[in-house]
């Protein structure tokens, strides 16, 4: 290898360090969006796809893959998105849920896209990166493609119950079961299954039941919560359950999760949801509704938005419905007391004191990072390009004399230089907005 190809190298690798390192974290707002995928991997909360609430022209969002850092303590109205590489086409009302051998890994299914060859899954592990699993269906058609429906894993299995399907556009009823770590397809009971219906709430219960609720089937209002349905992930089996109390008005589009106890579910928004109805809990041991108490300031009321509890909180993600510039993109309602939530603008990783100083001191250190690798790299640069100076001027004399060895090796150069640019192209294109 040539002095001149080892400085380019060098100074590539380092550029390379240099641009994940910046590319990393962003301070400016993401833009707000609905249908989009959420998933908790190891304290962070990855968000993927979804459509523009803002532009109705475009619809769908690009190819934009970030996470939220819940180690950390945060405020929400001041988010620090971290983006990570991502080589799935755009689309949106996609399902996603984390699963795998090792229980690390993401695996999206479905969704709609513009873009013809999207595979039908895809998984995303951390520690490795994107792939396409080899699996029937990922490239011809033989499963059916849906969207606007919830993932559930239980079992080492993804449960996708309804939906959209794509083709035909209506509203569908089966269970389409994918085994992530056998990856293999198979279909559960038809027997007592619900009516076809999509944006319905879904929750996994500590008994294996995933439990299913509204949703909509094109009636204006969507369905009633007057009646939720069991489904067995054991004995694939469907159970109908009546509930009572003050039931919720129907509705979809909504979010449904499982309290800290597992003993109750919450269910928060919905299309066209006034802001204070968009909270219920479904006591499970008798499964009756009723009405939390919450302090704290009430948000708009949400729809078609995601979420998540994480430690003593319910997390919600973005949404259509509020204003962002007077609304968060994340909520936060700590859960944490059955007898009173709290909708909060903090995120504290532990009880004692929480910790806004912890966290700007560990996004200082970054900045230092990123300054200290900025300053070192600028010396490596400066140094190389003084050494590249001096070598091209030795080199010149050299031209004259054997004209062919010179020109390969500035080809060699040039070469380099041109894929440090169009990756630099790339993760621009992935981190705009
Ligand atoms: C897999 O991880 C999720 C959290 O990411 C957890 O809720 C679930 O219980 C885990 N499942 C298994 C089988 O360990
Ligand atoms: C499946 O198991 C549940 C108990 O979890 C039981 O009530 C139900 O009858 C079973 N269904 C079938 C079809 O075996
Ligand atoms: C909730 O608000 C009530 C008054 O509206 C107050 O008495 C109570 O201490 C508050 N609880 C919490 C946990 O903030
Ligand atoms: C959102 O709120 C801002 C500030 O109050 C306002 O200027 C803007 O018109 C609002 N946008 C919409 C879509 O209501």
């Amino acid at each position: 290898m040539s002095r001149n190809s080892l400085i380019y190298l060098l100074l590539f690798i380092l550029l390379q360090f240099l641009l994940v390192e910046i590319n990393c974290e962003v301070k400016f707002p993401i833009s707000q969006r609905y249908f989009h995928t959420t998933t908790y991997i190891d304290n962070k909360l990855y968000i993927l796809g979804g459509r523009y609430t803002s532009d109705d022209t475009i619809k769908t969002l690009g190819r934009e893959f970030f996470y939220l850092d819940f180690s950390t303590g945060f405020n929400t109205n001041s988010l620090t998105w971290n983006t990570v590489n991502n080589f799935v086409p755009q689309h949106h009302g996609a399902a996603t849920v984390v699963g795998g051998a090792q229980n690390d890994t993401l695996f999206l299914y479905g969704g709609i896209t513009n873009y013809e060859r999207m595979s039908m899954v895809y998984s995303f592990n951390p520690k490795k990166s994107w792939m396409i699993p080899t699996l029937e269906g990922n490239d011809g058609s033989e499963v059916n493609r849906k969207a606007f429906l919830t993932g559930i894993a239980d079992n080492g299995k993804m449960y996708l119950w309804g939906g959209t399907e794509m083709i035909t556009r209506y509203y569908v009823n089966d269970m389409l079961i994918l085994d992530m770590i056998d990856l293999t397809w198979s279909t559960g009971s038809l027997i007592n299954a619900p009516i076809p219906r999509n944006e319905y709430g879904a929750t996994l219960l500590p008994n294996h039941k995933i439990i299913y609720m509204g949703g909509s089937n094109g009636q204006n209002l969507g369905i009633g919560l007057d009646k939720v349905y069991m489904y067995d992930t054991i004995n694939d089996s469907w159970a109908t359950q009546v509930t009572s109390g003050n039931i919720p008005s129907r509705r979809f589009g909504f979010s449904s999760n499982l309290a800290l106890d597992g003993q109750r579910l919450i269910i928060f928004g919905g299309y066209n949801v006034p802001s204070k109805e968009a909270t219920y809990v479904l006591d499970l041991t008798n499964f009756n509704w009723y009405v939390p108490n919450i302090n704290g300031t009430i948000p708009s009321s949400r729809a078609y938005h995601r979420a998540d509890v994480i430690n003593k909180y319910l997390v919600v993600t973005f949404g259509s419905g509020y204003n962002n510039s007077k609304e968060d993109d994340v909520l936060l309602l700590d859960i944490s007391n059955n007898d009173q939530y709290v909708w909060t603008g903090y995120y504290a990783i532990s009880d004692s004191a929480p910790s806004p100083i912890d966290s700007k001191k560990s996004r200082n250190y970054k900045l230092i990072g990123i300054i200290g690798a900025s300053v070192v790299g600028s010396m490596v640069l400066i140094a190389g390009t003084y050494y590249l100076h001096r070598w091209n001027r030795n080199r010149r004399t050299k031209i004259a004399v054997h004209p062919p060895s010179g020109k390969l090796d500035n080809q060699t150069g040039q070469k380099v230089v041109l894929t440090m640019v169009n990756d630099n192209g790339n993760n621009d294109q992935q981190t705009k907005q």
